[in-house]
């Protein structure tokens, strides 16, 4: 990264597409951070995925190494920033350690979750890197911008993960009337028409996460990949009773490991790091996560596959070209 500040205009100025290849636990490392930012748009992956700081270090290098590699090899290529998501709940043992890896590394876009982004934002600024602080309601989003960060990704009904309550329609308009800085749109985004409907509402880039699950890169189970080819957007479930924040389950995997989707019960306790049902099943790990957008999923393909089409076909629909 140059030494300028990133902003989110010069960011889209570096993209292929106005696309962040979602953080996504258990799913994202360097093999789907390097293919995303290789096509084009900002590949991320949220720091949790590593179980130590140690760890992240040797991920942390070899995106670096790949992503120089690629710069060098092809000069005029757009090759995108990348992007770490941190937990900035306070239930996060390891929030100073990886944040310091963060400023260490000079991280581009550093994406903030489940919780405020008060202690990163001072930090990120000082090296020129970028914060975008998800937000699942507009009263957070509200809160999340008086921290002064650079975007608010707004995480709306449809979303993989943890998801939002709040219709994408109404959500960006709401946080329109009163912030003129960047919009992420999450939710259920899984096409060209999907990524302009974002833009069309005021968003500056869109989320895509679950579309990215069913690909090589990705660190998906097989099992998580199938699952998500063969369902359909009536399979999921939103429940908060598996980590206490409201969350897009798919069916068959809750039912693969024995829980019986009627009986789940909305929770009180908060947002739990290690979950609430004990040891066994693991949210995330043997049960799935997909967002809305599954529909329109039907086999593996890789991460410059998927790019290279939704480019054919937003530059086709909307700026007249196929280049
Ligand atoms: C399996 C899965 C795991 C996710 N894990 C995280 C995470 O660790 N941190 C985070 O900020 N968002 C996480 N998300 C949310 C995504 O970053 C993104 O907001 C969401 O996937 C967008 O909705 P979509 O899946 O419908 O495209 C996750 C989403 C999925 C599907």
């Amino acid at each position: 990264m140059s030494s300028a500040k990133l902003t989110v205009a010069r960011l889209k100025t570096e993209l292929a597409l106005p696309v962040i290849c979602a953080p996504m636990f258990l799913i994202s490392g360097p093999d789907l951070v390097v293919a995303a930012c290789k096509a084009g748009i900002v590949g991320s992956f949220p720091l949790f995925n590593r179980r130590t700081t140690a760890d992240l270090i040797v991920w942390f290098d070899e995106i670096v190494a790949r992503l120089d590699e690629a710069r060098r090899a092809d000069p005029s290529a757009y090759i995108a920033p990348w992007s770490a998501n941190i937990n900035t709940h306070t239930s996060n043992p390891r929030f100073a350690e990886d944040l310091e890896l963060i400023v260490r590394y000079r991280v581009p876009v550093v994406i903030s979750a489940l919780g405020s982004p008060k202690r990163i934002v001072e930090p990120v600024h000082a090296y020129g890197g970028l914060v975008i602080a998800d937000a699942a309601s507009p009263a957070l989003a509200r809160k999340a911008a008086d921290f002064g960060v650079d975007g608010l990704g707004l995480i709306a009904s449809g979303s993989g993960g943890h998801t939002g309550s709040v219709s994408p329609i109404a959500f960006v308009r709401e946080v329109r009337r009163w912030w003129d800085g960047a919009i992420v749109l999450g939710g259920a985004i899984g096409d060209a028409v999907g990524i302009r409907a974002a833009e069309v509402l005021g968003a500056d880039l869109a989320y895509m996460g679950t579309r990215f699950i069913p690909t090589p890169e990705s660190l998906a189970e097989p099992e998580h990949k199938r699952m998500i080819i063969e369902s359909g957007i009536d399979d999921l479930i939103i429940s908060n009773a598996l980590t206490g924040a409201t969350a897009s389950w798919l069916r068959p995997s809750l039912i693969a490991v024995g829980l019986d989707p009627k009986t789940l019960k909305p929770r009180e306790d908060g947002y739990r790091y290690r979950g609430l049902l004990g040891d066994e099943p693991k949210p995330w790990k043997g049960i799935f996560s997909a967002g809305q957008g599954i529909g329109s999923i039907d086999r593996v393909e890789t991460v410059a596959d998927i790019v290279g089409a939704l480019k054919r076909d937003y530059h086709q629909r909307y700026n007249g070209s196929g280049a």
